[in-house]
């Protein structure tokens, strides 16, 4: 999702400056009832190791490897953290800062080379097991991404999620992990962003163009984006009955799919600008959560994406149908929201595109602006609103939230400013009625951010990455993070 940021808010953000009318909320956050904090990161983006003990490779492996020139400053994730080395010095830092929980994701080609269960690597079920072991030790909650979008290189030569029988190698994989690190684990997350992890087989109405990221396919003429996520919905749906099949009773997890999420605002009080910010939340949250909670698409997306596709000469909607038996499979397999939340964004309608114009954008109809600077923080309690009444109130994860920054200086007070804020309007939402179970910043530490490399910054930590050792240095926003978890409330005048 953050991926916008790059092409349009870049200098909005780097001198960020507090204009908002807006008053930051005075009441603390329920720590004693269990709310907690977090900080999240990603194997890919982290670890480094790439080929070692066993690791087969994963399509970012290939796609940076093949494609250098596609990354910005044509790095890659061979080093990157060097958290594979590094990870008791990694778990030292979460240690200091005092939070309750993290979230990381599992590497699964570290675990199946070849991305299927008949060779198993042990050494990489021992990396995570001493990981896991090591958080529980010192009393942060693992919170658990099965697929981070570093998906084994082999199924992705096999289509990856254009192939119709991914449920089937993403439950044997999640079957593995459930059975070595389930009993430590009790939040599980399948996929991380399916909007975006989608992008790498055509487009999505956010990013109208061919982005690059793995595999960098170009398959919107035939759907790519629609079937990706179609085979995604299966596999995530497979994955949690298998969960509670044959671990639920005795592992009491909970399983659900991470949100790249906005609130769409209507861009004006027209009907048609309010009706393009309703098709703007139901194409990016509720292409994943609809079907989640309700078995099948939004019925705006079926209804624009089946009328282009006809007036466009396509046989068949280019929005796959879920079979009656794969409704009821998929409806109800999430036990709480996950939402990654960065920004505000506002809808336009647009008049209907010509008929050769195929892509999601013109499906969905509108274009969208970000709101600038801090301004991308007003919509956050309101997207929990949303979420919270368009799927029945369930309880909701931020499993991430953050700022990039194209500035390594260890003075982030833009970011810190950034949380600050967005925290304030997650309380709100809390006020309003919304069951919000934990927050998460986005990133513990510096790491490879995908196409842009290591340029943009997320880091509460700094990492030197011209240093062999990978130095972690705690930035300002850590050092206010860590104060700000003991109170827990933002406002410097809190009351009960
Ligand atoms: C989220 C992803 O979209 O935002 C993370 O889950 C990512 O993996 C983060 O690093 C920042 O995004 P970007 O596009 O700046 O790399």
């Amino acid at each position: 999702m953050a991926i916008l940021r790059r092409f349009t808010l870049l200098c909005a953000l780097v001198h960020m400056c507090v204009t908002t009318e807006y008053v930051l909320n005075n009441k603390p956050f329920p720590k004693n009832e269990g709310f907690t904090f977090g900080t999240a990161t990603a194997a890919y983006q982290i670890e480094g190791g790439w080929n070692e003990d066993g690791k087969g490779e994963s399509m970012w492996d290939r796609f940076t490897h093949l494609f250098p020139e596609k990354i910005m400053d044509k790095s890659n994730g061979d080093i990157a953290c060097d958290t594979y080395h590094k990870y008791k010095e990694d778990i030292e830092i979460l240690k200091d800062l005092g939070v309750t929980h993290h979230r990381f994701s599992i590497s699964w080609p570290r675990i199946l080379p070849n991305g299927l269960v008949n060779h198993i690597n042990q050494k990489g079920i021992d990396f995570y097991k001493n990981f896991i072991k090591l958080l529980k030790e010192n009393n942060i909650e693992p919170v658990v991404t099965l697929s981070h979008w570093d998906i084994p290189e082999i199924l992705q030569e096999q289509g990856g999620f254009q192939n119709y029988n991914f449920p089937d190698w993403f439950s044997n994989y999640s079957r593995i992990c459930f059975e070595n690190f389930g009993d430590d684990v009790k939040y599980w997350i399948t996929f991380n962003e399916p909007t975006i992890q989608c992008t790498g087989y055509g487009q999505n109405f956010y990013i109208p163009f061919v982005a690059p990221f793995a595999p960098g396919y170009n398959l919107t003429t035939v759907g790519g984006e629609y079937v990706c996520m179609h085979n995604l919905i299966r596999s995530h749906a497979a994955a949690y009955h298998l969960y509670q099949k044959e671990f639920k009773a005795r592992q009491n997890g909970k399983l659900t799919i991470a949100n790249a999420a906005c609130r769409c605002y209507p861009a004006s009080d027209s009907r048609e600008d309010i009706e393009a910010a309703d098709r703007c939340m139901q194409f990016s949250l509720g292409w994943v959560l609809h079907p989640i909670y309700y078995g099948d698409y939004p019925e705006v997306m079926k209804e624009r994406i089946d009328y282009r596709s006809k007036i466009q000469g396509y046989p068949e909607s280019r929005l796959p149908k879920f079979t009656l038996a794969e409704r009821q499979l998929i409806r109800k397999t999430s036990d709480y929201v996950a939402i990654n939340a960065y920004y505000t964004t506002y809808a336009k309608s647009t008049p209907e595109k010509e008929i050769n114009d195929i892509s999601p954008y013109s499906d969905a109809k509108l274009t969208v602006t970000f709101a600038e600077g801090l301004g991308n923080t007003d919509g956050m309690g309101d997207l929990l609103l949303w979420a919270h009444n368009e799927y029945g109130k369930p309880d909701i994860f931020i499993t991430e939230n953050g700022l990039g920054l194209e500035t390594a200086s260890l003075e982030d007070d833009d970011r810190l400013t950034f949380l600050k804020y967005s925290l304030s309007h997650f309380r709100d939402a809390m006020d309003a009625g919304v069951n919000l179970l934990g927050y998460t910043v986005w990133s513990l530490m510096d790491n490879f951010e995908w196409f842009i490399g290591y340029n943009t910054k997320y880091g509460i930590y700094q990492v030197d990455f011209n240093s062999p050792n990978r130095t972690r240095v705690a930035r300002k926003s850590a050092e206010w993070y860590k104060q700000f978890i003991q109170t827990p409330c933002v406002h410097l005048n809190c009351t009960l």
